[in-house]
């Protein structure tokens, strides 16, 4: 998720809510790096005492990463210095103070003077620091957002808080591409890496059922599976309600509203739910395609075909237009045996993979009529 690795004098914030597992995977990550090179784990959360049973519970060798419980950045700093350290994590950047600034601990000001000292620090002596940032409930003020602009790297654990899942995104990379995903699983021994995460998205059971589809998705430089549902309901309200989860919500307003337009489908009388399974964001226009077929299925309650994916941007006048990585998403797809792959006419391949139909689209109109017509 770092685009091929941690970069010397680099500074990394890995940011997310409270119990996803930050600590936990840059523990691993750091008794990881201690193999090559001196690693400062400082920790202002818990103490030693904590931080040492939680790596002898993980399996780590306790004593590889250098540890200490501190919360004034310049002592931080005196430690790695004094270790030599190639790496220092910090867990947390919310409860370090700088000596330098006057500010509460924990005010917007006191968090930005000791991310500064921490950023000086790492240029000057090339060591990569990596800063844990809690998002608060307050968030965009107090949270680490206010330091997005100053460190070179910026991951975000996201996840729904019920899956054993974890994905952590790269929303900024000086370094590497933007949006590169790391998709892990919390166990008793710690996060795991999933090495091919398009097989547990994409966890479907049993009988075909209406409302959802497989969607070819690209997240950084990975193609994934994943599973977009929709449900379409009768609405009791006056305006009835469009909620996407995972999805953008005026996007699929904006989309019902072309498939009212260009399909003459309306959805008027109706609640429109969209969700994205297994806790993934899609931030993508190829998400569109999918989601209209998975809404028009719930709707007319037909379920399409199990072994059916689909990607591909829907424009405002109802054409279906290309997405990039065409190619790749339809051996994507293949690779995981599904057998027919809803396209874009301009994303059609010369030659299909080996086992799969490829069916290409100029229109919404055209898409729906193949499976929704009476
Ligand atoms: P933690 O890394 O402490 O979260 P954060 O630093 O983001 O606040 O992880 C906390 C959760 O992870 C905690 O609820 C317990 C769970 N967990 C496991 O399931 N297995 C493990 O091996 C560890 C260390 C934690
Ligand atoms: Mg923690």
């Amino acid at each position: 998720m770092l685009g091929g690795g941690l970069v010397v004098g680099s500074v990394t914030l890995l940011g997310g809510d409270p119990g996803i597992g930050k600590s936990t995977l840059l523990l691993q990550a750091a008794v990881g790096i201690a193999a090559q090179a001196p690693v400062l784990y400082a920790t202002g959360e818990e103490s030693l005492n904590q931080v040492g049973m939680r790596a002898r519970r993980l399996g780590l060798e306790s004593g590889a990463a250098s540890l200490i419980a501190e919360t004034s950045v310049e002592s931080v700093i005196a430690a790695a210095s004094a270790a030599r350290a190639g790496v220092v994590v910090v867990d947390s950047i919310q409860t370090m103070a700088s000596e330098e600034s006057d500010s509460a601990p924990g005010a917007v000001a006191q968090l930005r003077e000791s991310a500064a000292a921490l950023v000086r620090f790492a240029k000057r002596t090339g060591t990569a620091v990596l800063l844990i940032g809690h998002v608060t409930k307050e968030g965009v003020i107090a949270g680490p957002r206010v330091l997005e602009h100053m460190v070179d790297t910026v991951l975000y654990f996201e996840s729904d808080s019920g899956s054993r899942f974890r994905v952590v995104r790269a929303v900024k990379n000086r370094f590497g591409a933007a949006n590169e995903i790391g998709v892990f699983a919390m166990s008793e021994a710690g996060l795991k890496e999933v090495r091919n995460p398009s097989a547990i998205f994409l966890s479907r059971q049993g009988a075909p059922s209406a409302g959802s589809i497989v969607m070819v998705a690209r997240e950084g430089t990975r193609p994934l599976l994943v599973e977009v549902q929709v449900l379409v309901d009768d609405s009791v309200l006056a305006n009835p309600r469009r909620v996407a989860v995972g999805v953008d919500n005026n996007r699929l307003a904006l989309l019902l509203a072309v498939l009212h337009r260009h399909a003459g489908i309306a959805m008027h009388g109706q609640d429109v739910f969209a969700n994205v399974v297994g806790g993934v964001r899609i931030a993508e226009t190829a998400a569109d395609l999918p989601m209209l077929l998975a809404a028009v299925s719930s709707l007319r309650d037909r379920a399409l075909p199990q072994d059916l994916a689909a990607f591909g941007e829907v424009g405002l006048a109802g054409e279906v237009r290309p997405v990039p990585y065409g190619e790749e998403r339809i051996r994507e797809a293949a690779k995981h045996g599904l057998r027919t792959v809803v396209v874009p006419e301009a994303n059609k391949p010369k030659v299909a993979p080996d086992g799969v139909q490829v069916i290409a689209v100029q229109r919404l109109s055209d898409a729906l009529e193949r499976w929704f017509q009476h």
